[in-house]
């Protein structure tokens, strides 16, 4: 009898650890904003082994490569649906001078990079490199330009050597190989131009940007976007300035947000459930931000591009500490399902996001050693989620519980957002942070009666797993069976700790 009684306490107990909570998922609703594909974005910096290493080895290694292209990298990347790649920076961008990169590569100068722990680069991946790579991934290129330390003539004849028909830029390059112009939207007028981009005042900087735009001209059927240097994290009264200022000078703003401090591979529940939290605070950030534009700019015409986000840890031990080299943990995974969801909702203003950096640097998608490369969790995370790429948004609701973290941040407990493709299927994707607890979902619809569901979860039974090099992946995504058809609903088992992406008919 009290053997009958401990167990039923026991399966009570355990039902109350089940959160449950319920989606309705509008899939009928109208007008609803396309997801842009570069939401999912990326950001590729000379720094630390992002580029060299990273990308380019150059067609005389030894790693199998495509014209110097590492051969790895670029399938995965291809595979990743890269819509748009920003380079050269970050930091770098201002004090990068494009004509040393230009030309054969035996004669180009050497540079120290002064801002990613002085490492000496020999130029050997530029303006050409760069480009042919975004042609060869299929991805848009976003070009960084250097206003701190370059000048308007610099910047105008950049633009004009990459996109111009005609004239003595583009008869350079045609020398240097390349006759047809490329075709580039995006141009960033400076980065971190209150930091490492000049160190200057917003006042100061919106004059600076209106000039450097307007001689940034287009050519031969080339339309620029010109994104102007946006602001960091709670900083609103640059936001304000610049778009009091020169809103009506730019097609766009940029934004940088980190979620910082600790390692990336030892840390405590507290500091997981920090890390979520502050990376979930972003929401708020892009909400206030997006307020003031709303203020200057009613009708939305001027884009939003958090063009730089991410976790930043500590570097790995024994690395150079200077190239921000970080492992990539389910931890990491999370922040990018939790941050997706959320931009995936902020599309009304929120144009472009690129993930700090693609590879080797920070929150990056690929890890390489030597002739080595891995696939980190947050790979996986921007697999799955590359559904929503240029899908519709359908708004999904619900209410779920809170948790409050160690530095007092309220973070929910659950996370979804969805969209529907042209094909007319439904993704959803579903995240459920909390460590220690599955939760149960119920989805479902405005008119919709579901017939089949499928989908892939990522999870790990410990969330510090992480793909280490020589060893096979702690962390990959697997086909997802917690998933039921019932009634037209669909009923979802989240284990802890775990990323969720379904196609639902
Ligand atoms: O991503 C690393 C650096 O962070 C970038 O170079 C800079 O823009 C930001 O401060």
């Amino acid at each position: 009898m009290k053997k009958i009684a401990t167990l039923l306490a026991a399966f009570a107990a355990a039902l109350s650890l089940q959160a449950q909570v319920k989606v309705t998922i509008h899939e009928s609703a109208q007008n609803q904003p396309v997801i842009p594909a570069e939401i999912y974005g990326q950001f590729s910096e000379h720094l630390g082994r992002c580029i060299y290493e990273g990308i380019w080895v150059g067609p005389d290694s030894d790693i199998p490569n495509v014209n110097g292209y590492r051969t790895d990298v670029l399938e995965a990347l291809k595979a990743l649906k890269v819509p748009v790649l920003r380079w050269p920076g970050g930091c770098f961008a201002d004090e990068y001078h494009w004509m040393d990169g230009i030309g054969p590569r035996e004669n180009r100068p050497k540079l120290v990079n002064n801002n990613w722990g002085g490492t000496v680069e020999d130029n050997s991946f530029g303006t050409h490199e760069f480009l042919n790579l975004c042609e060869m991934l299929g991805t848009q290129p976003y070009i960084s330009g250097n206003v701190g330390s370059g000048t308007v003539e610099e910047m105008a004849k950049w633009v004009e050597y990459m996109t111009a028909e005609n004239g003595t830029m583009a008869e350079l390059r045609a020398k240097n190989g390349r006759k047809e112009p490329w075709k580039v939207k995006y141009l960033g007028v400076g980065n971190e131009s209150w930091g490492c981009g000049g160190d200057m005042t917003p006042d100061y900087y919106s004059d600076v940007y209106k000039r450097y735009a307007l001689y940034s001209r287009n050519y031969s059927g080339n339309r620029l976007f010109k994104v102007a240097c946006g602001a960091s994290d709670y900083d609103y009264n640059w936001t304000r300035v610049m778009m009091k200022n020169a809103a009506s000078k730019m097609d766009g703003l940029s934004l940088h947000y980190y979620t910082c401090k600790g390692s990336a591979l030892d840390f405590t529940a507290e500091e997981y459930y920090n890390t979520l939290a502050k990376s979930v605070e972003v929401d708020e950030v892009l909400r206030n931000h997006e307020a003031i534009m709303d203020a200057y700019d009613p009708q939305r015409r001027v884009a939003l591009l958090l063009d730089e986000w991410g976790t930043w840890f500590d570097s790995e031990p024994g690395f150079n500490p200077g190239h921000l080299y970080q492992q990539n943990s389910m931890r990491d995974a999370m922040v990018a399902a939790l941050s997706l969801n959320i931009f995936n909702k902020h599309t009304a203003r929120l144009k472009m996001a690129n993930i700090a950096q693609v590879v080797n640097v920070l929150q990056a998608m690929v890890l390489t050693k030597g002739p080595q490369m891995l696939l980190t969790p947050t790979y996986h995370v921007f697999r799955m989620y590359n559904v929503h790429q240029g899908a519709t948004a359908v708004p999904a609701e619900y209410e779920c519980g809170h948790l409050v973290s160690q530095e007092g941040r309220i973070m929910d407990k659950f996370s979804a957002s969805a969209s529907r493709d042209a094909s007319g299927a439904l993704h959803v994707s579903l995240a459920n942070p909390v460590l220690d607890k599955p939760v149960t979902v119920e989805l479902s619809f405005d008119a919709l009666k579901a017939k089949t569901v499928s989908g892939e979860i990522l999870t790990a039974p410990d969330v510090h797993a992480f793909n280490d090099f020589g060893k096979e992946p702690a962390v990959k995504p697997a086909a997802f069976t917690g998933a039921k058809v019932s009634g037209g609903k669909v009923k979802v088992t989240l284990p802890a700790a775990s990323v969720v992406v379904l196609e639902i008919k």
